[in-house]
């Protein structure tokens, strides 16, 4: 039975990110035809918005390397009708790539820090920015959604604890650029709750709607929950999540796994917040991919609802 917490949203949107980012920092190179089925499954579990690739450089993330193999794959396949598809796009190669397999939604990712921007995009902070901006204009102009991430949101790994300032000054950035909705990413996992609030008050503070505000935590210190509710709590209704815990970034050092998306779907369950999704079936889901990569699933959740059966 549920206990509704008065002040949280009634819905929240979960913006699944496992084929992308989980599936980016896995050793194994998973097959084209399993990530489609991973893909359909997640949509099948209820899953609305499901991230499924990146077309960056392929020597940069040779895992998903075969963007150009998936989409066409994904492109009608059975049950992903009014599905949302979102890939990465870091630069006009990218979008070229994307626009040309008929995409409809778009993501460009951003640091907060130089030294992230740098292992990332090869490029500063600055430059970076100015890679994105035709691309977002271009993408707009063509009709797509636009996200735009922003990574080490709370702290980076070169640099340590990231001000609050340094965080709001991107994403004015971008919202000026066009970015319809903004993700805040813990690459990693390092925030707590009051600073996920502190940001949040200065985000809108600083002109940026909540409503265009979602939340990317990685789970390295356990606190991805825990920043989830504090973000609900700040008016946030979109919430970035992996199935499975899956995921990680190839060029932050100590960026483990997502928030798991099941371990999310439980909390809001629990809270009475509908998002859609079939926990039982998302379960299955996980389980079922992580056979596919020969390692048992990092999130408690899958864990314990698999020990039961
Ligand atoms: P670069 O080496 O500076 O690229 O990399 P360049 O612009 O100098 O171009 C070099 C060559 O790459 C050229 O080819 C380009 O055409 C080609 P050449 O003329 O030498 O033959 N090239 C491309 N090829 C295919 N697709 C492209 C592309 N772009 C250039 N899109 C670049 C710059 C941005 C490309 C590179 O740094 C890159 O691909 N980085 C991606 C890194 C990445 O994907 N990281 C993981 C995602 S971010 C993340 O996980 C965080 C997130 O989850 C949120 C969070 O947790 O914080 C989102
Ligand atoms: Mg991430």
């Amino acid at each position: 039975m549920p206990f509704p917490e008065p002040g949280l949203p009634a819905r929240v949107r979960i913006h699944e990110v496992g084929p992308r980012d989980g599936l980016q920092n896995e050793k194994a190179v998973v097959p084209t035809e399993v990530k489609a089925e991973f893909v359909r499954r997640l949509a099948g579990a209820g899953l609305r918005t499901v991230e499924t690739t990146s077309f960056v450089h392929p020597k940069w993330v040779p895992q998903l390397a075969d963007a150009e193999k998936l989409v066409p794959l994904l492109d009608g396949m059975d049950g992903l009708a009014g599905v949302r598809l979102p890939v990465l796009v870091p630069n006009d190669r990218g979008l070229d790539r994307a626009l040309g397999l008929g995409v409809r939604e778009v993501a460009v990712f951003a640091s907060a820090t130089e030294s992230f921007a740098k292992a990332n995009l090869n490029r500063t902070v600055e430059e970076s920015l100015a890679m994105f901006r035709p691309v977002v204009i271009r993408a707009v102009e063509h009709g797509l959604r636009v996200r735009g991430y922003v990574s080490m949101c709370f702290g980076d790994p070169w640099e340590g604890p990231v001000p609050v300032e340094q965080v709001v000054a991107v994403c004015r950035r971008l919202v000026e650029m066009g970015c319809d909705e903004l993700s805040l990413g813990d690459t990693i996992g390092v925030a707590t709750p009051g600073h996920v609030g502190a940001l949040l008050t200065a985000l809108t503070d600083g002109g940026v709607p909540v409503g265009r505000l979602a939340v990317h935590f990685h789970d390295t210190y356990g606190q991805a929950l825990a920043n989830t509710l504090a973000a609900l709590r700040h008016g946030v209704g979109v919430v970035d999540a992996s199935a499975g815990g899956l995921g990680g970034c190839p060029y932050a050092r100590s960026a483990t796994g997502n928030l798991a998306t099941e371990d999310l779907v439980w909390m809001l369950d629990g809270l009475g917040i509908e998002t859609g999704v079939d926990l039982g079936r998302l379960t299955a889901t996980s389980a079922w991919m992580a056979d596919q990569l020969g390692r048992p699933s990092p999130s408690r959740t899958v864990r314990a609802l698999s020990h039961k059966e």
